[in-house]
């Protein structure tokens, strides 16, 4: 079979994708070449192909951001990867360390780069990250996006301590990283989620408290019960401007705030604030030495992402709308054959 490549044609949603033979690429100075095996999806590749992500598709590039490919060349200059080395990349092409800048955040694989959608993904080779022996081709698959960004949150600008009481809202795919690295820094977890077969499946990732939002509107009152009426040490609201205010109505006094998700306010926000003293940031994914030091911390614990399904290649428009429409609770993946 000859190498294929998919290609998002913004604007037009899902209908924009379309497959197309792929010439064999050649790394150029700075480069890898690897042969992928598996790439999975995020929110942002629903709002790259609606048009609505904040950095805009080039029209025709490969999508995703996530994937995990066996190298299969190097160019020149490249040291620390060999051929052979199975690896994924980070979120950004240049973000190796430091404060996160706007020329970062300029330069991302399946937005305006060739992502993982295909048979072959060329990577610069600042980008290149060896993933854990342990996590099969769609778990090492599911690490770039939200499983940096958690971790992210989790640990900078100082980890969670032991101990710490932290709030989870939401139950995408950041939301149960954020669960499980909470979890592994010793901090008791409360997730906010939308069904009992939701929360089940929290409790057995190890949240200690689960709140329904649909039997419980007003989940703060809830938080605040549950702390003795000190709020939480820290939120990552995997949600955004729709859930921000009843996030920091959680927080305790000097809380920190987490702001990951991006969808839009459903009602005029105001004063986010409310009079309490804490810090709410808004964080993007994260550096090199981010993911490098999750994947210390994967290896260490032997922790594995929450996989909800693994669709072959050439359903990958199907994978799209499944993870749209299906309501999933972990990682939607697209496996090549080898
Ligand atoms: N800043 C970054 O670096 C970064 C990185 C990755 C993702 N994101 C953003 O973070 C958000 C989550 O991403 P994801 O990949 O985890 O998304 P996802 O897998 O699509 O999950 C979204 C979850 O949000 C919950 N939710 C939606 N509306 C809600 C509301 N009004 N109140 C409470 N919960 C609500 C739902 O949980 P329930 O089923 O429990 O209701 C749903 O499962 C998206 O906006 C995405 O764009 C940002």
């Amino acid at each position: 079979m000859s190498a294929l490549a998919y290609h998002l044609d913004p604007l037009h949603d899902l209908d924009g994708l379309s497959v197309r033979p792929q010439p064999l690429p050649q790394p150029g100075p700075g480069q890898v070449v690897a042969r992928v095996r598996a790439a999975s999806l995020n929110r942002r590749d629903l709002m790259l192909a609606e048009g609505t992500y904040p950095l805009p598709a080039v029209p025709g590039v490969v999508p995703l951001s996530d994937g995990v490919g066996e190298v299969t060349a190097v160019g020149a200059g490249v040291t620390g990867v060999t051929v052979g080395d199975r690896v994924t990349s980070t979120y950004y092409l240049h973000w190796t360390d430091g404060p996160q800048r706007l020329a970062h955040v300029r330069e991302q694989y399946g937005a305006n780069h060739d992502g993982w959608l295909a048979r072959y993904i060329t990577l610069e080779a600042d980008s290149v990250i060896q993933v854990p022996d342990h996590l099969t081709d769609p778990e090492a698959a599911s690490l770039t996006c939200g499983g940096v960004v958690a971790w992210a949150a989790l640990t900078k600008p100082a980890p969670v301590r032991p101990g710490e009481t932290v709030l989870i809202v939401g139950t995408g795919v950041v939301a149960l990283f954020a669960v499980q690295f909470a979890r592994m820094h010793g901090a008791r977890v409360v997730c906010v989620t939308s069904s009992a077969g939701k929360a089940k499946r929290l409790r057995e990732l190890g949240a200690g408290e689960v709140i329904d939002r649909n039997q419980a509107p007003a989940w703060e009152h809830a938080v605040l019960e549950m702390t003795g009426g000190d709020g939480v040490e820290h939120v990552v609201d995997a949600v955004g401007l729709p859930t921000m205010a009843k996030s920091v109505a959680c927080g305790a006094f000097n809380a920190r705030i987490t702001v990951i998700g991006a969808f839009p306010a459903t009602e005029p926000v105001t004063d986010p604030f409310g009079g309490r003293y804490l810090a709410i940031r808004r964080i993007a994914v994260g550096s090199r030495a981010d993911f490098e030091a999750m994947n210390r911390a994967v290896r260490a614990h032997r922790m594995r992402p929450v996989i909800d399904r693994v669709l072959p290649f050439d359903e990958a428009v199907q994978a799209y709308r499944y993870f749209r429409d299906g309501n999933p609770f972990g990682k939607v993946v697209v496996e090549l054959q080898p």
